[in-house]
């Protein structure tokens, strides 16, 4: 029986084992994490992370071949394939710092590999990385080898969450990159015939291991970069008065750009996609090209641009003030579907609004009061450090409250932020809660996910991104 380690047990390591070990019988997966907490989460009935369909993979495998474990060493150990998915954090300090990666919990990862293994390792990547990780893993590896063989695959993960179960059931492709050798092609070839269980083979593309990491993080690139892309022509559209939905519905129509993820929003949020461009900005900055480096900035710049405009436009509505005022926030995770708040739009947009004296109430169904005053307290990028190493509970921030029902939220408020696109935002009681708010009683919508004509007719003063704007919103205007 084929045995796979999986070192780390987060929203990457979790679900991708348990998927693998509902579609392969035949082979034993363990999940090992040093957080001892995640690890209990997992074993039992309220799992650490919330994903769609997740805990009925997990019931249907866990205890029959596949099993969650702080016992770390001894897993990987006797382990044939290890895929190693820790936490790649930007750094904070020291040489390339608030761009270059993290690597140090990859690098203990690795020397703890060598430590142990007493025979032949797949040792597959699956984190995110920069490009030549690998090398640098394949050299800890070997200098430390007791001769035993070595060989290192990249094996980028893209799945999204939210619906990470339906992308890792049905994934676009599976990318596998390693040596062009004889060894590093039966290696390619073992990870191969662990997803051959239920990827068709067309699916499953191999390359060398430079382009298999570089891949990674190009396709995050692109992706960011349609969301800026749709996301500048939505302040284009509110200075002209053309509508941004009626704009990416034609230019999606072309089949060469296509229709998909060309939602304007507050801005992207989400563990990857800053921290990936970061990397790439880094890395072409370090082999001589500024120039691609500044193309690649540009998307965070323009995504930095988008979440101030945001909060500009609801304090210049509100007569340039809203100190005082009560604003509800509805949804906080990055994404609507999962729990997750790393790198949210809501936290610089509740930041913003904190820094002109707000008093914010906010609501999400699925993330708790602890975590929004940790984020709301959190430094940049400390987020991606083990929730071990994390301050266990940050002095809480005075005007935010955390509620967990919408009419609660904003009940007596002057405005409302839609920060997430949950579902159920669109079906809210909107006279309900107009009749409960003070007047004027405005809506910004950062996720376009309302019906701005109805709630005008509620009696609503509305914003949506890159809509035509109301008489007022243009009576008002918001210099970002
Ligand atoms: C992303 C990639 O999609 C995935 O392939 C990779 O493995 C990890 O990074 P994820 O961050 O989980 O996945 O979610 P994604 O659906 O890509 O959304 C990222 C952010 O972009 C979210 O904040 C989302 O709201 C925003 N977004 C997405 C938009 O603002 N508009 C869109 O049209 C699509
Ligand atoms: C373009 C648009 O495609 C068309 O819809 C619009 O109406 C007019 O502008 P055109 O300039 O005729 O059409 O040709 P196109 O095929 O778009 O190519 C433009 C340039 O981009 C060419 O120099 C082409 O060689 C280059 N190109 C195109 C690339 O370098 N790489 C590609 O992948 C595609
Ligand atoms: P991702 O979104 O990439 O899955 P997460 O932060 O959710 O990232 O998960 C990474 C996990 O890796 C965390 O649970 C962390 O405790 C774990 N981890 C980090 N370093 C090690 C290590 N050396 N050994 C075992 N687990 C580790």
């Amino acid at each position: 029986m084929v045995k796979i380690c999986c070192i780390g047990a987060g929203y990457v390591g979790g679900p991708t084992m348990a998927v693998i070990a509902l579609n392969c019988p035949d082979i034993e997966v363990v999940v090992v994490d040093i957080s001892k907490p995640r690890i209990e989460a997992w074993n039992s009935d309220q799992l650490p992370i919330y994903e769609p369909g997740l805990d009925d993979v997990v019931k249907q495998c866990r205890g029959r071949n596949l099993f969650f474990s702080t016992d770390v060493e001894k897993h990987v150990a006797e382990a044939d394939i290890i895929f190693v998915s820790v936490n790649t954090p930007t750094k904070t300090r020291g040489l390339g710092a608030g761009k270059a990666a993290d690597l140090t919990y990859w690098e203990s990862a690795a020397r703890m590999i060598a430590d142990v293994s007493k025979s032949d390792k797949i040792v597959v990547e699956k984190s995110t990385v920069p490009v030549k990780t690998a090398e640098a893993i394949e050299k800890i590896l070997t200098h430390n080898s007791k001769g035993i063989n070595y060989q290192i695959l990249s094996n980028p993960e893209f799945l999204a969450e939210g619906t990470a179960i339906e992308d890792l059931f049905k994934p676009d492709r599976v990318l596998i990159g390693g040596r062009e050798t004889p060894e590093g092609r039966k290696a390619v070839q073992a990870l191969k015939n662990v997803y051959a269980h239920w990827v068709p083979e067309d699916r499953i593309l191999t390359t060398n291991l430079w382009s298999a990491e570089l891949s990674k993080l190009a396709a995050n690139a692109f992706l960011a970069q349609r969301i800026s892309s749709v996301n500048a022509i939505s302040a284009l559209c509110e200075a002209t008065g053309a509508n941004v939905s009626e704009v990416a519905y034609a230019v999606g129509k072309d089949s060469r750009i296509g229709p998909k993820f060309l939602n304007a929003s507050v801005g992207f949020g989400g563990s990857c996609f800053q921290k990936d461009i970061l990397n790439l900005v880094y890395i072409c900055e370090c082999n001589g090209l500024p120039e691609v480096a500044n193309y690649w900035k540009q998307v965070i710049k323009i995504n930095d641009y988008q979440k101030s405009r945001f909060v500009n436009r609801v304090v210049s509505s509100m007569f340039n003030t809203v100190a005082g005022k009560k604003i509800a926030v509805l949804g906080f995770a990055f994404k609507k579907d999962t729990g997750d708040t790393r790198e949210t739009p809501a936290i610089d947009v509740c930041k913003g609004l904190l820094g002109d004296k707000a008093q914010i109430n906010i609501y999400d169904p699925q993330v708790t009061e602890d975590q929004i005053q940790r984020d709301l307290a959190m430094n940049k990028f400390d987020w991606d450090h083990p929730m071990h190493l994390q301050p266990a509970s940050p002095s809480a921030v005075k005007q935010v409250s955390v509620v967990w029902d919408a009419y609660e939220a904003t009940k007596g408020a002057h405005g409302i932020c839609i920060l997430t696109e949950w579902d159920e935002f669109k079906t809210l009681d909107y006279q309900k809660i107009f009749d409960n708010m003070q007047k004027p009683a405005f809506v910004f919508d950062g996720r376009n996910i309302v019906d701005g004509e109805k709630l005008r007719e509620i009696g609503f003063i509305v914003y949506s991104i890159g809509k035509p704007l109301d008489a007022w919103l243009k009576d008002m205007p918001a210099v970002a």
